[in-house]
């Protein structure tokens, strides 16, 4: 009895607060959102001409990823004449395909998608394409039989990047008189599916075959974050204790393995147990080239943003753009790595 009372008593006042919670919620631009993930339409004022752009980031789960997104926010501003609506899928593509949905919806220009992974998308391209809408793929590509439902792709060669990482380790070897040894040699893979995974593992083992005494011990997938990249490592170390090699596909992976290898009392990078080999070549992880904690670091670059405003521009003035963009790309040991390039590192 007392306790119906209570409940009646506490739903009484839920009833008197719900308005309140509820306009509250609409002042902080919560409420929908909150609960279906979806995030509002912003309102497009088209009497301001400016060219309104839909960016599906894939998500922010790298120091690599947040310099992308903040590249492609510097250069689509209000002043540079564009109207950005911007979307974080947070590693869904299931979240990309809404977010690109509703971009159709709302009539804008253009269409920026940064893919997850790189199948699935043939129905929302052909929707986005049947709506007039050009789409530019940034960063990882997609793989469509149909070339026309995409515009144009500004990103990296991830297939030149692993091979770029085959050639250093043949040349690191040779130099260290070791080119005939066994060489074991682990592989944190990014996110399964994800072109830059893909492309990196293929590029890199099209070098390791040529190789009788590569031996790849195993290949997990590390998600391309901090976290994954320490749990497999340390997965490895406690299945091999002869790794010699360990090629981790992103920074953030490395920083996590490092940390595994450092806690399992061995020693990484330049004259110590084993050899660290990394992508990407963000601030931090430069720094670790520096002082020998990195062998060697292939540059992916994230500064797409620009070449993404150029290509719209070319569009804008009726001119023909090309299929595919690569953005400048080096690669980083501790010899080139100058006070100067660290400088001068954005990301
Ligand atoms: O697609 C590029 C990759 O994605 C970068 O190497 C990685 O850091 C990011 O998360």
């Amino acid at each position: 009895m007392k306790k119906n009372k209570v409940n009646i008593h506490i739903s009484g006042i839920a009833m008197v607060m719900l308005p309140a919670i509820l306009v509250l919620m609409a002042m902080l631009g919560w409420g929908f959102g909150l609960f279906t993930g979806i995030e509002e339409e912003p309102y497009i004022n088209r009497e301001e001409n400016l060219i309104v752009v839909g960016v599906s980031q894939l998500g922010s789960e790298s120091g690599w990823r947040t310099a992308n997104t903040e590249s492609v926010q510097k250069a689509l501003t209000k002043q540079n004449g564009y109207f950005l609506i911007f979307n974080n899928a947070r590693q869904k593509q299931e979240n990309q395909i809404k977010a690109i949905r509703s971009f159709i919806s709302q009539r804008v220009d253009y269409i920026v998608l940064a893919p997850v992974v790189e199948s699935g998308w043939e129905t929302v391209l052909q929707e986005a394409k049947e709506a007039g809408i050009p789409v530019i793929v940034m960063d990882r590509s997609v793989d469509v039989s149909d070339q026309s439902l995409y515009t144009t792709h500004v990103g990296s060669d991830s297939v030149e990047e692993g091979k770029k990482a085959g050639y250093w380790l043949e040349e690191h070897l040779a130099r260290k008189g070791l080119s005939n040894q066994e060489i074991n040699i682990v592989v944190l893979k990014g996110t399964e599916g994800a072109s830059a995974q893909i492309g990196r593992t293929v590029g890199f083992s099209m070098i390791a075959g040529q190789h009788d005494n590569w031996n790849i011990l195993e290949q997990e997938y590390g998600d391309f974050t901090i976290y994954k990249g320490k749990e497999v490592m340390e997965n490895f170390l406690q299945k091999y204790d002869d790794i010699d090699v360990v090629i981790s596909q992103n920074d953030d992976m490395t920083f996590g393995a490092i940390e595994a290898i450092k806690e399992s009392g061995r020693t990484v990078g330049v004259g110590g147990d084993i050899t660290i080999i990394s992508f990407d070549a963000v601030h931090d992880a430069l720094e670790m080239v520096a002082e020998g904690t990195i062998n060697v670091d292939i540059e992916c670059n994230p500064d797409q943003g620009k070449y993404i405003s150029d290509v719209i521009q070319l569009l804008e003035s009726g001119q023909e753009v090309e299929k595919r963009y690569y953005v400048e790309e080096d690669v980083y040991t501790m010899q080139n790595v100058t006070e100067e390039v660290l400088n001068e590192r954005i990301y």
